[in-house]
């Protein structure tokens, strides 16, 4: 019989752990959560609508319901109460590999043991935290990319044992949130398109690191040749350039490879507080980024 999914759980409610449990409750989930942060739904929130009436790119996800459904999340005071009675809790944590780990062990002590266990980390495997579970057949990797900017797709991959039925529930759970899913069919760091999109960051990060391009030349660049409404460098200011230090020390661990360490250049922008949109600098400064006036791409 086809796992059934009506409780989900989101723990982190940021950046992406907002626009999840958001659009989880748009499309008629019952979604509980739990953030440290006894804002951080609101915080998240205000940024989503923000982007979401810039229209840089009109989005299928329809973020004006969004208010509404952020009423009907049950924040909880702790993670306990926030996953007992969940069928899918989706960590959303900041990409550190210890805290993710912490956390899932505290999912399995307390969500019901049936519950699947999902993992929003851009480059992970869940391989890496399934141990800390007594249900590794259960634990997928779902990864949702920007909904307010259109990226309407997220990577599904298994772990060292996750069944196909759980993998299955993981992408239809994806469908019935109006997002593409994109299945990998097997463990990979970075998944499907994190990847493709990591190989990008690398190379761009360094060029405007070590002097040879100004960055605003890549992202016109980029518009002109994809067609798209941002270049690579506004996508990290709008992921955040913290969470893209730490996604390129992941790659960096993994690899040892001196090529793969992210510059020092990003390293003193997040020393700086200079975080991207989410700080109002990054690359760019915000509300009114350089690469959306109207004369960027001019000749
Ligand atoms: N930002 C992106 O574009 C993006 C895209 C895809 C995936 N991700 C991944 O999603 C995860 C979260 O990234 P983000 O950008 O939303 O980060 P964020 O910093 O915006 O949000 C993280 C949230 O987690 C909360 N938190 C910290 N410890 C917690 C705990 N023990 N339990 C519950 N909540 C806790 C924080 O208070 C914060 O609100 C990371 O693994 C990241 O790699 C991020």
């Amino acid at each position: 019989m086809a796992i059934k999914i009506d409780n989900v759980a989101v723990l982190g409610l940021g950046t992406l752990g907002g626009q999840i449990a958001l659009q989880a409750r748009v499309s008629g989930y019952e979604v509980t959560a739990f953030d440290p942060d006894p804002d951080a739904l609101k915080k998240s929130l205000e940024k989503f609508m923000e982007v979401d009436q810039s229209k840089v790119r009109p989005s299928p996800i329809r973020v004006e319901l969004w208010p509404e459904a952020a009423s009907q999340i049950r924040t909880f005071p702790t993670l306990a109460d926030a996953v007992k009675e969940a069928d899918l809790v989706i960590e959303v944590v900041p990409e550190e590999l210890e805290l993710k780990r912490k956390v899932w062990k505290e999912m399995d002590e307390a969500a019901p043991p049936e519950a699947l266990f999902a993992t929003n980390s851009s480059s992970m495997p869940v391989s890496r935290m399934e141990g800390a579970t007594g249900r590794p057949e259960r634990c997928m990797n779902l990864h949702f990319y920007h909904m307010t900017l259109g990226q309407n797709m997220a990577d599904v991959m298994g772990g060292s044992r996750t069944s196909p039925e759980v993998l299955e529930a993981g992408r239809r759970f994806v469908r019935t949130l109006g997002v593409v899913p994109l299945k990998v069919n097997k463990e990979i760091l970075g998944f499907c398109f994190n990847r493709v999109w990591r190989a990008i960051k690398r190379e761009t990060l360094h060029m405007w690191a070590d002097g040879y391009v100004d960055f605003k030349d890549v992202d016109r660049a980029w518009m002109i040749f994809a067609g798209t409404p941002w270049g690579p460098f506004a996508l990290m200011d709008t992921v955040g350039l913290d969470v893209i230090y730490d996604i390129e020390m992941v790659y960096y661990e993994d690899s040892k490879d001196p090529k793969d360490h992210p510059p020092q250049g990003l390293k003193r922008l997040v020393e700086e507080g200079k975080l991207g949109v989410k700080a109002g600098e990054g690359f760019y400064k915000y509300p009114n980024p350089a690469y959306l006036d109207s004369d960027f791409l001019k000749p």
